[in-house]
């Protein structure tokens, strides 16, 4: 059975990847997943804010970065809040890189263009195999169009693929007013893969004692649905490859996602609250429904349940949105 899969341009044994967060933060942990089978691994991000704060004081007062800048960094957490500094995060990517086999992924995190994209050079300098950059960005400015909020987007990819030569995956929150445009452009700026999609921590209100409650819960199953659907919308229209984050818990949501598209499976919440050795019980998941199922390889099943198939995609989610809610009945 052959479970492989092309990736970013990296050839990897099969999908499982433990994606961006505290999971690569130390080297036992990230030889445990190494030995649980992760076929690579993504390292938390380096942010914008974080780098730009470590520049100079003149670079906040250019156009780009006015003073409404230098005030949105008056907000952000202090240099000590962060685990690793700029030139840490460079160190202890080395040391990742020194200490397992499997290909490993940085992470860059904001969304406008400016001196922070320097570390991708840098970066791909440390010896990371690819970079995914995270554009995560909240579009509360009413003045800002939706086309100007992608273009600037796109040019942050391109102006990332100017600067490096290593893969490059772009992490995208799902919301976009046209998605599959948006993604075709990011395939056209040089973008190798799409990560589907960024988490957001929304904050709850307490009503009572009029503050915000910000915590970070984990995902669940209920997440990955969402993920599906753009995967399957996506699947086959790019050259860019895919790759699922968001709700995939066990082997069964992960056949999921190869289903609809992903080339790719991060898992974080899961490794999380279960433990590395998680990784391996997905793996052998896998791999028994496969053979349970009588499928030879990935490959055969990947894009199985695209929507691509369907002459009109938009025209058959509708069709199946109209039905579902005419077919609730009370009586
Ligand atoms: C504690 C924690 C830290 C995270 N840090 C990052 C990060 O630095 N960069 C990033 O792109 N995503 C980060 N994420 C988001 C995950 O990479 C992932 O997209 C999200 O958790 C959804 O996947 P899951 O359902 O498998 O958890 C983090 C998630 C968690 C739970």
């Amino acid at each position: 059975m052959n479970l492989s899969t092309r990736y970013l341009g990296l050839d990897l044994p099969h999908p499982l990847i433990p994606g961006a967060s505290p999971l690569a933060d130390h080297l036992d942990t990230v030889r445990e997943l190494e030995d649980a089978g992760a076929s690579a691994i993504v390292l938390r991000s380096l942010f914008e804010e974080q780098i730009s704060r470590e520049q100079t004081n003149a670079f906040l007062h250019t156009e780009t970065h006015n003073e409404s800048s230098a005030e949105a960094l008056s907000y952000f957490p202090a240099p000590q809040t962060f685990v690793f500094g700029p030139e840490e995060y460079l160190t202890h990517l080395e040391r990742v890189k020194a200490a397992v086999k499997i290909p490993v992924i940085a992470s860059l995190n904001g969304s406008t263009l400016g001196g922070w994209l320097d570390y991708a050079p840098l970066i791909e300098g440390a010896g990371a195999d690819a970079l995914e950059l995270n554009l995560y960005r909240l579009a509360f400015d009413p003045k800002l169009s939706g086309q100007n909020l992608e273009r600037e987007a796109v040019d942050v990819v391109r102006e990332v693929r100017r600067t490096v030569r290593i893969p490059l995956a772009v992490k995208l929150s799902p919301f976009y007013s046209s998605l599959a445009h948006f993604a075709l452009e990011l395939d056209s700026a040089g973008a190798s893969g799409l990560v589907l999609f960024n988490r957001f921590y929304q904050p709850d209100i307490d009503p009572e004692a009029l503050e915000l409650n910000r915590g970070l819960s984990l995902s669940d199953q209920r997440e990955l649905p969402l993920r599906l659907r753009w995967l399957g919308a996506l699947s086959g229209q790019l050259r860019a490859s895919l790759a699922v984050s968001g709700g995939v818990h066990d082997s069964r949501d992960a056949i999921k996602a190869v289903m609809a598209g992903a080339h790719a499976v991060q898992v974080v919440s899961a490794l999380l609250r279960r433990g590395p050795g998680h990784l391996s019980v997905m793996l052998q998941g896998m791999k028994d429904w496969m053979k349970e199922f009588e499928w030879e390889s990935l490959e055969s099943m990947r894009g199985n349940m695209n929507l691509i198939r369907c002459p009109d995609p938009a025209a058959y989610e509708r069709a199946n949105y109209v039905q579902m809610l005419q077919g609730w009945r009370t009586r």
